[in-house]
């Protein structure tokens, strides 16, 4: 597969999402970063492009300059990623799609339905891909759940419980917090916030799993915050094409809650339950039957939990993000060796030669040990012991 030119609009430094896009789009070596319009502020946008190695002709200071220079080049982008906020998706997407780019915009991919038909108009006129970053359908035990559902193994699904519910926005002291406020500002944020920014998450992942559109809805929101005129906290049933009903809860006053995403499926076989603090376990429960842990990894899943299946069986999903912190542990030492300076004190903590040889000895130890009936052994390399 040759690679691909990415692009990325939004994103900034110290922009919340931005990372996560340049980690997963680099991790496979298919797409390589090679333009960028990533801040609001077109002089901070340009520096910080080109500290990410985008040469200075493709650094653009905004969207509607790149628009024009990418479309001028022969190795033009084959993808553009639009994490900008919200209010801006519309008309970037629609541009983007417009002079024939393939587009993954951040969601919420518009701030009314409207704009939203426009954009899937706009999508099958360009013959263009335009995906949405519900990225929680990646995990690969929800593509399982997915296919487990799709293969009949639950039967009839007769109901959906999602959730995503936090508590991080749970201090009325801090409400008026810059920060926080502009979530629950109509202006901003449309005329939804949590239901708009979480719950939709929980509602993608439950018509995903269960193969079942929304049909109708019922929903009753608060604001725990009296400050707040849009909801915090919602409560939505959900009737689905396929027959299924799915109760979503989505809350930012959820005190204790981390992310709180999680989802389950019930049918007439049997029921499935996901969590995404605990990705690697999927549990299935036949009906009648005892629970099982599915573990991610494991042999007989799907192919479509194969296919997301980064890591093997047994380590954590993240594990390739701790191998990335000794790269960039790496990367900060050697940088500061070439430009003659100290290196930053945090970055001295990956394992060097003496842990390797550290290892050798303690391997070499237990191998004595192990012969010799488990007699205490020196585990120090010849040259440590003091
Ligand atoms: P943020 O406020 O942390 O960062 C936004 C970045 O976009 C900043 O670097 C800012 O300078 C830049 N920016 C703003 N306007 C711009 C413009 N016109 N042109 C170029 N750059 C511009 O926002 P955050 O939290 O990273 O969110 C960005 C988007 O990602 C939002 O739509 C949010 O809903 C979405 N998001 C999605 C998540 C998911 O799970 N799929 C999770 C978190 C955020």
């Amino acid at each position: 597969m040759a690679r691909l030119n990415w692009g990325m609009i939004g994103g900034g430094e110290g922009s919340q999402i931005g990372p996560a896009h340049r980690i997963s789009a680099g991790l496979d070596g298919h797409f390589h970063l090679a333009a960028g319009a990533l801040d609001v502020d077109p002089a901070r946008g340009k520096a910080y492009a080109e500290k990410l190695g985008i040469a200075p002709d493709r650094a653009y200071g905004n969207w509607r300059e790149m628009l024009e220079g990418e479309s001028g080049r022969d190795d033009r982008i084959d993808l553009v990623t639009v994490a900008t906020p919200n209010s801006t998706h519309y008309e970037i997407t629609k541009a983007f799609l417009e002079n024939g780019f393939n587009v993954l915009c951040e969601k919420p991919m518009t701030m009314t339905v409207e704009e939203a038909e426009d954009i899937v108009e706009t999508v099958r006129n360009s013959g263009k891909i335009c995906a949405v970053n519900y990225g929680y359908s990646g995990y690969a035990m929800v593509r399982h759940m997915r296919a487990m559902v799709a293969r009949g193994d639950l039967g009839k699904v007769r109901l959906v419980k999602a959730e995503f519910a936090h508590g991080f926005h749970a201090d009325a002291a801090d409400a008026d917090n810059p920060r926080i406020r502009w979530r629950y500002d109509p202006a901003q944020i449309g005329p939804s916030a949590q239901f708009a920014d979480c719950g939709i998450h929980a509602l993608h992942l439950a018509n995903f799993v269960s193969g079942q559109e929304s049909q109708s809805l019922s929903a009753d929101f608060i604001s725990a915050i009296d400050s707040r005129t849009l909801e915090d906290d919602a409560m939505v049933n959900v009737r689905l094409d396929g027959g299924a009903v799915v109760r979503l809860w989505t809350s930012a006053v959820a005190v204790g809650r981390m992310h709180g995403l999680g989802v389950q499926v019930f049918g007439e076989k049997g029921g499935l339950r996901w969590e995404q603090e605990h990705p690697n376990q999927l549990y299935w429960t036949p009906v009648g039957g005892r629970t099982e842990i599915l573990e991610r990894g494991a042999p007989d899943l799907s192919p479509e939990a194969d296919r997301a299946s980064r890591v093997t069986i047994g380590h954590a999903e993240g594990m390739p993000l701790a191998f990335a912190n000794i790269y960039a542990d790496l990367a900060e030492v050697i940088s500061a060796a070439k430009e003659g300076r100290t290196p930053d004190p945090v970055a001295m903590s990956y394992p060097t030669a003496e842990d390797g040889l550290r290892s050798m000895a303690a391997i070499r130890s237990a191998v004595d040990s192990a012969s010799g009936n488990g007699a205490w052994t020196d585990a120090r390399p010849p040259s440590m012991r003091g």
